[in-house]
């Protein structure tokens, strides 16, 4: 310990003032070291704070002081790589989403025309607040709460089960009678007082401050030390469940008066509407009740209550059918439109961005805003120098609604939408939509590969989290290695180490390199050599192919070589385009990409380097129609047809609307009539709607 260190900070001269600071750094960024990344810290939690403690009042005291790399601007070192995965049983989804009144009448009659409901029949839904934190599953086998995970990208998440037992809302031992095994989900949140408070004491210790409760919540839940968890007031509402061995009830509502029972805390606005009308009047009072109610909502949402016919219902892609969230209007706030920056996307894109004079937006700082496209500029006639309204919902980005024309200064100039590429000097143009024989949105820099920004983007894409996840390589060294030439394609970033060694000054001449960290890179690089086939062709960056088509591709080629393969031929446009949730200008896209030889070179390069993981078939592979072709004919009297295909395709069978040497099975109703001669023309197996049940319940 230094001579200073227990020297009363108003007597420290600036000398010893910026001495100790060096110290107290270095001193602190050992112990999160050793406490983070190694587990084995050598003060008591009490000596860190107090540490902690005085680097902030030294700090407050000399802010000319604060160093760069002060241990008050983090919290703490980068917790995410420790967490264990959770894989889940069942997927957490999330929500469709409703904007309006208009939307919710369309899902009531979409949901009554699926399961062919008579408009006498009445039709119960639950209505729920929509509660803005995140949303965790909890497990309990034999009444014990066993393992908490985060949702994490839906498939795997992350192992929070310490950080969940410190909840006085997370039951450790569920009263009364519980199932041998069940996953009980809802939403962690913080309420505004808790928030207010722990902020406040965030600022006097020196540490960053939280934007908002759901980040707030986020950040308390996933730090390594569940005593910091414990510390933070974070809150439970249980809404809905995974796997469970038996349920409770036979209703949502059962269930989570079951919940309660169990001793969870389950949101008390909950109401059973009976009609459309009873449903958007619990949405008004919900809008009025918001302001008031001490924590976040960001919408309400709307279930089907009979879990048979949520089960009937079933899911489309990555939501239920038997849900939806409508959410509030935005927030909006006015601020002053200082100047427009052009992006250039991944896919050549040049979005317009509105710099803005900062304003808070429901709680957060908005500085950059989209203004779509130069269409949405003429259309909303904004100018540099006008007052602009901004508003933000929910994690979307912040968006122009219009300008005040009102407060329009004399100075406020219109802006000329590029015709080149800024980052390449290329001739940005826009497309004519082959459909509608209009120009496109969108103007696209044609420049292609020799576009630096396009490259950095898709690179910035290729290790983003949902993709290959590399840590340690950001936007900064992505654009630092490309303009050097060091990383050009994402081969390049497996060769990184070979090319160059640890020790090269290639890497360690730049700037924040050490042999540390070129080290840390590498061994972040290594652990992504091995790469789920749905990952990797989310990593790709093919236009239209976001991480659910990426997901469907997978499960349907299986491994990359037979995706590859069946790209190669000229069937594989219509084979994209059958697969269900693939539509044709999805199709379109991805086998333009595989056309581009420059792509498929630069494929071939890195599938030297990574090995990509098969994805296992889903369960309905073994279903009794997976791969199977069927068709239905004639009218069906247990369930719609919409529904019978749906459930036909969720057990990995295609559905298809004529009958061809091609079809496997004919599903004949009463009134069948020339499908089914055909059927039996061509020798193809006909069922009758008993007789596919049975096979499908099979399953
Ligand atoms: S039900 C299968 N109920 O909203 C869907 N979700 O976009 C299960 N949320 O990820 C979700 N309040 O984090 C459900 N009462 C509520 C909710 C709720 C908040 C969140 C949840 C989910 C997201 C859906």
């Amino acid at each position: 310990m230094s001579a200073t260190a227990r020297k009363p900070i108003e007597k420290l001269t600036a000398a010893e003032a910026r001495k100790e600071l060096e110290r107290l750094a270095n001193e602190i960024a050992a112990h999160d070291r050793r406490y983070y990344r190694e587990d084995a810290p050598s003060v008591s939690d009490a000596q860190y704070d107090e540490l902690r403690k005085r680097n902030a009042a030294i700090e407050a005291r000399f802010p000319e002081l604060v160093r760069p790399d002060s241990p008050s601007h983090r919290v703490g070192a980068k917790p995410s790589e420790k967490f264990a995965k959770v894989v889940h049983r069942v997927p957490m989804l999330s929500l469709d989403n409703a904007f309006s009144d208009e939307n919710v009448v369309d899902f009531v009659a979409r949901v009554r025309r699926f399961l062919g409901l008579k408009d006498s029949t009445e039709l119960v839904f639950t209505a729920e607040p929509k509660i803005d934190g995140l949303s965790a599953s909890l497990r309990y086998e034999n009444g014990l709460f066993v393992q908490g995970a985060t949702r994490g990208d839906g498939t795997e998440g992350e192992d929070i089960t310490a950080n969940l037992r410190t909840l006085k809302d997370v039951p450790l031992r569920l009263h009364g009678r519980a199932p041998g095994a069940i996953e009980v989900r809802g939403e962690v949140y913080m309420t505004h007082a808790d928030f207010a408070a722990l902020n406040k004491r965030q600022e006097k210790e020196g540490r960053p401050l939280y934007a908002n409760p759901r980040n707030s919540a986020a950040g308390s839940v996933r730090q390594l030390d569940p005593a910091i968890t414990a510390s933070r007031a974070l809150r439970f509402f249980a809404y809905t469940w995974g796997e469970a061995s038996e349920l409770p009830a036979a209703t949502q509502w059962g269930v989570l008066q079951a919940f309660e029972a169990w001793g969870f805390k389950v949101n008390p606005l909950t109401r059973l509407c009976r009609t459309t009308d009873e449903i958007l009047k619990f949405y008004r009072d919900m809008e009025g009740k918001r302001a008031s109610l001490g924590y976040d909502i960001d919408g309400v949402v709307y279930k089907v209550d009979d879990l048979k016919l949520q089960e009937r219902l079933g899911f489309v892609s990555r939501s239920p059918r038997w849900a939806i969230a409508h959410k509030f209007a935005a927030q909006q706030a006015e601020t002053v439109l200082e100047d427009i920056d052009i992006q250039v996307g991944r896919t050549g894109t040049l979005t317009p961005v509105a710099k803005l004079k900062p304003v808070t937006v429901g709680g957060v700082v908005v500085q950059n805003a989209t203004l779509h496209n130069e269409d949405e500029i003429a259309r909303k006639d904004v100018r540099i120098g006008d007052v602009v309204v901004v508003q933000r919902a929910g994690d979307v980005i912040p968006q122009i609604v219009r300008i005040v024309p009102d407060k329009r200064p004399k100075s406020a100039r219109p802006y000329k939408f590029p015709e080149r590429c800024p980052a390449c000097g290329s001739h940005a143009v826009r497309e004519l939509d082959e459909k509608t024989g209009k120009a496109e949105a969108a103007r696209r820099c044609t420049g292609g590969l020799i576009c630096p920004a396009q490259a950095v983007e898709r690179l910035k894409h290729f290790v983003s989290r949902n993709a290959f996840d590399i840590e340690g390589l950001g936007e900064k060294h992505i654009i630092a290695f490309h303009e050097d030439g060091l990383i050009r394609e994402p081969a390049d970033i497996f060769l990184l180490e070979r090319r160059y060694g640890s020790g090269e000054k290639a890497i360690m001449a730049r700037e924040g390199w050490g042999e540390q960290s070129a080290k840390k890179l590498f061994e972040a690089i290594d652990r992504r050599r091995d790469i789920p086939l749905d990952r990797f062709i989310y990593a790709l960056g093919i236009r239209h192919v976001g991480e659910t088509t990426a997901k469907l591709l997978a499960r349907t080629y299986g491994s990359i070589d037979a995706f590859m393969a069946a790209m190669e031929g000229n069937q594989a446009v219509e084979e994209l385009d059958s697969i269900g949730g693939v539509g044709e200008t999805v199709a379109q896209a991805i086998k333009a990409f595989f056309d581009e030889p420059h792509n498929r070179k630069a494929l071939t390069h890195l599938l030297k380097l990574v090995t990509v993981t098969p994805v296992a078939a889903p369960r309905s592979a073994n279903s009794p129609v997976a791969g199977k072709t069927v068709v239905f004919t004639g009218s069906l009297e247990k369930m719609t047809r919409q529904e019978a295909k749906a459930r036909a395709e969720s057990l990995g069978a295609k559905v298809s609307g004529s009958v061809s040497a091609k079809t496997d099975i004919v599903v004949a109703g009463p009134g069948a009539g020339s499908k089914l001669t055909e059927a039996h023309k061509l020798g193809v197996k006909v069922l009758d709607e008993d007789a596919w049940l049975k096979l499908v319940e099979s399953a």
